[in-house]
């Protein structure tokens, strides 16, 4: 099959990597993609993961058999409704259904309605009632733009003046433009947080191994916030026991619930969890796989992926070959100086092969050919992940290989794997 890939970091080079293992895929392609899925796809950069038109004629003029949506932005401007109408088999959720991250109005509304544990919350289309319940309640508090914001529309305020000055910058001066025009104002959770990916074809949900990424710029979580400075999975804190839980409270019923409002979800959905005193509650969820969180999960995947996709789709996810490894996964994200502010690109790439040859897979992030020379191209720039039998192995074996790559201004932090006090 000829299958194309619509995105162009390092969870669709993951994506890519991994459908180029199986059998059933004789060439892939990828649009926009990048210097590293370049290698393995054949790369359409003038093609943007948002232009639905654009997508459309590129499936149609190469005939494409199946094309995979990996970003938000895509699926929440119903990209997958519109290849489907056009009679081309596509992988992600219908728009409809990528509401689930496209609005938190709608995905906290969808949990209160059908009791999925979540933080407690109000929605405001105002700021001045905003700013008088953010007074009312105190500190801390979380605020949140309703639409997509490039993971950037949430503040955990720690004093009501960052609460208020969080509303007038989404609801007043509109930083996100609409996505800051209703806000969510919610309780703030305490505990620590995991990631679910799970396959779903609407009437069945597959979890995958459950990871944890890091989302702090610097080491010991300290910096700002960061689209992921690494990831590692399985989380030791995700027990057989406490998965179940999640199934029955969390899982089960947020498929339930989507069928009782006649959405039907296919495709990779992203729960993010907290694990509160009173048992685990749902951060967010996200309608697809998350970055750099499929750069360790994908790695441990043992059966066919083209085939979990094509289930998915289908609606066969129950009779699927959906297989794990028992080992582990830890990425090290390799970050441009100064990201994730100001940060400058075009800098020569060196030690890639010799990493590779430590035992590591590199998923470009942020990189280009120019001139013949691979240079960075973005704030992320590589991710280097390692497979082991166990999760310090992993992380050691991440921090070994990657210590030839070299470009200027690189950074990465030094305790990926080391979380919440785990080792
Ligand atoms: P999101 O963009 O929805 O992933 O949120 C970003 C981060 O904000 C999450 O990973 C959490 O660390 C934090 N967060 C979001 N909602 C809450 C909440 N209700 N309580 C505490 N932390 C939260
Ligand atoms: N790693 C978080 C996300 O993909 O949204």
């Amino acid at each position: 099959m000829k299958v194309l890939i619509v995105g162009g970091g390092g969870r669709e080079h993951a994506i890519a990597w991994k459908l180029n293992q199986s059998p059933k895929v004789d060439e892939l392609l990828c649009a926009p993609g990048n210097a590293g899925i370049g290698q393995i796809a054949r790369c359409f950069p003038e093609v943007k993961a948002t232009d639905l038109d654009g997508m459309l004629d590129l499936a149609r003029r190469e005939k494409v058999d199946f094309v995979v949506v990996a970003p938000d932005d895509p699926l929440a401007l119903g990209m997958v409704d519109r290849l489907e109408a056009a009679g081309i088999p596509a992988f992600g959720p219908v728009a409809a259904a990528a509401q689930l991250e496209a609005s938190k109005v709608f995905s906290k509304g969808l949990m209160k309605k059908y009791n999925i544990p979540t933080a407690k919350y109000q929605v405001f289309t105002d700021a001045q009632a905003a700013m008088d319940y953010v007074r009312q309640q105190g500190a801390p508090i979380v605020v949140k733009a309703d639409g997509l914001a490039l993971g950037k529309g949430v503040v955990v305020a720690q004093s009501v003046e960052e609460a208020e000055q969080a509303i007038k910058s989404m609801m007043l001066d509109k930083v996100f433009k609409e996505s800051g025009s209703r806000v969510v104002i919610e309780e703030c959770m305490v505990g620590r947080e995991v990631t679910c990916l799970c396959f779903t074809d609407g009437n069945t949900i597959l979890p995958m191994p459950a990871s944890q990424d890091h989302k702090r710029a610097f080491d010991g979580d300290l910096g700002p916030n960061t689209g992921g400075m690494g990831a590692f999975a399985p989380s030791p804190l995700m027990s057989p026991e406490l998965m179940e839980t999640v199934r029955k409270t969390i899982l089960e019923p947020t498929l339930a619930a989507l069928k009782g409002e006649g959405i039907c979800f296919k495709g990779v959905l992203y729960v993010g969890l907290m694990l509160t005193e009173a048992g685990p509650k749902v951060v967010e969820y996200n309608a697809r796989f998350g970055d750099p969180e499929t750069q360790v999960v994908l790695p441990l995947m043992e059966s066919d992926l083209l085939e979990a996709f094509m289930a998915c789709r289908e609606g066969t996810l129950d009779r699927a070959d959906v297989r794990f490894g028992s080992g582990a996964a830890a990425c090290v994200v390799l970050a441009s100086g100064g990201y994730p502010v100001k940060y400058e690109t075009g800098k020569p790439i060196t030690g890639i092969e010799q990493a590779e040859e430590n035992g590591a897979i590199v998923f470009h992030a942020g990189t280009k050919m120019e001139n013949g020379q691979l240079v960075t191209a973005g704030g992320r720039v590589l991710n280097v992940s390692c497979v082991a039998d166990t999760l310090p192995q992993a992380v050691q074996a991440a921090y070994a290989a990657l210590k030839p790559i070299r470009f200027e201004g690189m950074h990465f932090r030094t305790d990926i794997g080391n979380k919440d006090g785990l080792k």
